[in-house]
């Protein structure tokens, strides 16, 4: 809680005083998803709805698939668990036959080791015609890691579920696993309850006499002036042209990245002829209306969007023409922004790795922060949060961010998670979803959903499915910033229109506005103090105006006060001097 405006009459004395007090945290559990641990943990959930879930029954439930075999082991501790050997095939694995239900979310987790090395291991959900990948792990011999995923049933079936290494030689160890169901209920419930928790605060108003006795029956009225979660939207060069859009964008959001306008390809179409004249105008009007802007982005790791010309330059050629890219581009808007996406998908792609060699993304990062030390520093990836994804997993995004932080100077980046978060037609994997940004908060690194968009189809409910996304990630208690790769129509964006050529709402339109207007209070919110004098209230981290009514002394007072996570609980005092 910050005081950001004091107001005092002849009547009235307004004291704040403050006092912080935790809350009891909430039970997402990251702790485990980090460490690689001697003696794996329960099974969580009791195992669900897996059958000898912590293999107390020797093999019961299991059996093999493909050629391995399996075994039970016990621990010096004397805890049992599985290993599976003689293995030729990648799925040749212990496996355990479930039925899912259909709109069901399934949360996955098993504890994981490996005879030697390091090695990755996922695990499969097998249905007649289709292998579905739930979630992977980097495992290591000598200790257990934590995998964490999950499934989303489109139809009721009956799964095996699999382990998967690509590595044969490897055994692989097995323990404590657990499938746990949730209807869409439990699921919109949980998310509910960590919303309350990680975006609200309880504040107390007192209201006093000066003299310090309380005062029943002082209406306090409180009203949320703007909300401190960046909820944002993507923006082109279309906002220069049309004035609808410039309305419709500034009476919605306060935060945006540009989609190409400040990318390499559009600055610097012909070497050496740099043209920040688009740009310039769109960060002129976002400060003109209050909107903070993530720079999108300074080097693309792909091949195919480089600006033609690089393509072709030598290696020492590139790296002089890189350098003076970041150079510019973070020189000029340098303070400006609230975010680098520094190197855009260095993962899926190494364009520069294979030109300048394996540390150029690292090095790139250490550039950035020298001239820009003090604002985010982002890598930007699609197919994070999608089970398909190899390339981009969370523990492939997790060892990548480790590379960048342990180069050389590096280690006071601000680094910071950006997941596109571009999903497609079908039902999004929000278990899946879910474990990724669990695995990927584990860092204490802040997360950011940059891209969001939802693909469309026939039958398919792309609303619908924008907004689970979005709630799943406004839920999370890792996930700080949000923004939507989407716009109007009449701005060309024609995957996920927001509103169509009239600016009128289109389907997905409505769930914006409908959670711009559910994340905040949209209306004043009005209590009579008790007889102590209090007024208990659980607020959206934000800024407000609280307005203080007391018929007695026949005059009220409007106070400004900002309700953050950092103070989880706090006290205002307002004193009336009659
Ligand atoms: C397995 O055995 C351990 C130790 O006896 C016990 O604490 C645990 O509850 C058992 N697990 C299950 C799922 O029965
Ligand atoms: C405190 O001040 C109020 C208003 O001036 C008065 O009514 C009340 O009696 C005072 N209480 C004490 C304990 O002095
Ligand atoms: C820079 O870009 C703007 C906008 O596209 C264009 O109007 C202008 O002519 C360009 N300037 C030069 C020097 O090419
Ligand atoms: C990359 O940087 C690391 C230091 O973080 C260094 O040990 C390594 O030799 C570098 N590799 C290359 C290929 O330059
Ligand atoms: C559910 O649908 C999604 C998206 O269409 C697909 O990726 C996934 O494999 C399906 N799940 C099952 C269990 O069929
Ligand atoms: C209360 O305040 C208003 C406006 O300041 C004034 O017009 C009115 O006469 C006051 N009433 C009493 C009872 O003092
Ligand atoms: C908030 O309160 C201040 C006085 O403290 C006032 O100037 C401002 O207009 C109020 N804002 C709104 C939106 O009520």
């Amino acid at each position: 809680m910050k005081l950001f405006t004091e107001t005092c009459t002849l009547w009235l004395s307004c004291i704040l005083l403050l006092s912080g007090m935790n809350i009891s945290a909430f039970s997402y559990d990251y702790s485990s998803t980090t460490k690689c641990l001697v003696e794996p943990q329960r099974a969580q959930y009791g195992g669900g709805m897996i059958v000898n879930p912590e293999f107390n029954h020797s093999l019961e439930g299991w059996t093999v698939f493909g050629q391995g075999e399996i075994e039970e082991r016990i621990s010096k501790a004397g805890n049992s668990f599985i290993v599976v050997h003689s293995r030729t095939h990648p799925l040749d694995s212990l496996s355990q036959k479930v039925l899912l239900e259909k709109g069901k979310l399934y949360s996955f987790s098993a504890w994981i080791q490996i005879s030697e090395g390091r090695e990755t291991v996922s695990v499969l959900f097998k249905t007649t015609d289709e292998l579905v990948r739930g979630g992977k792990v980097i495992a290591e011999h000598g200790c257990w890691s934590l995998l964490k995923g999950g499934i989303i049933a489109n139809f009721s079936t009956h799964v095996e579920i699999l382990f998967e290494s690509k590595d044969t030689k490897v055994d692989i160890w097995v323990d404590n696993v657990s499938l746990q169901p949730f209807t869409k209920e439990q699921w919109k419930s949980h998310q509910d309850i960590s919303i309350s928790k990680v975006r609200k605060s309880k504040v107390r108003f007192k209201v006093t006499h000066a003299n310090k006795t309380a005062i029943q029956g002082a209406i306090v009225s409180i009203k949320q002036l703007k909300s401190n979660f960046p909820f944002g939207c993507g923006m082109n060069y279309h906002i220069l042209e049309s004035t609808d859009y410039q309305n419709w964008f500034a009476s919605r959001f306060k935060f945006t990245t540009f989609t190409n306008e400040m990318k390499w390809y559009s600055t610097e179409k012909i070497q050496g002829q740099e043209n920040y004249t688009v740009p310039d105008a769109m960060v002129k009007f976002s400060k003109q209306n209050g909107i903070s802007i993530r720079g999108h982005n300074i080097l693309w790791d792909n091949p195919n969007h480089q600006p033609n010309w690089v393509k072709s330059l030598s290696s020492d050629d590139l790296w002089k023409a890189v350098e003076k890219r970041i150079n510019s581009v973070v020189s000029r808007y340098r303070g400006q922004l609230i975010a680098w996406d520094v190197v855009n998908e260095n993962l899926h792609f190494r364009f520069f790795e294979d030109k300048l060699g394996e540390n150029a993304s690292a090095v790139f990062y250490s550039k950035a922060y020298q001239l820009d030390p003090n604002t985010n520093m982002f890598m930007n990836e699609y197919g994070t949060m999608n089970g398909g994804d190899e390339k981009a997993s969370p523990a492939n995004y997790k060892k990548k961010l480790k590379e960048i932080l342990q180069y050389p100077g590096n280690e006071k980046i601000l680094l910071a998670i950006g997941l596109q978060g571009n999903f497609g037609s079908g039902q999004p994997n929000l278990a899946y979803m879910r474990s990724s940004l669990d695995i990927l908060g584990a860092t204490g690194l802040p997360i950011w959903l940059t891209e969001v968009s939802v693909g469309v189809a026939k039958d398919t409910d792309q609303a619908q499915h924008l907004e689970d996304i979005l709630r799943e990630g406004y839920s999370h208690p890792a996930v700080k910033g949000i923004v939507m790769f989407a716009g109007p129509i009449a701005a060309n964006f024609k995957e996920m229109p927001l509103a169509d050529i009239n600016f009128n709402n289109t389907p997905a339109g409505d769930v914006v506005d409908k959670l711009l207007h559910e994340w905040k209070h949209s209306q004043a919110l009005e209590f009579t103090a008790d007889d102590k004098g209090f007024v208990d209230v659980l607020l959206f981290h934000g800024d407000y105006n609280v307005t203080v009514q007391h018929t007695e002394a026949n005059s009220s007072t409007t106070l400004g006060f900002r309700v953050t996570k950092d103070t989880p609980q706090a006290t205002i005092n307002v004193r009336i001097c009659t």
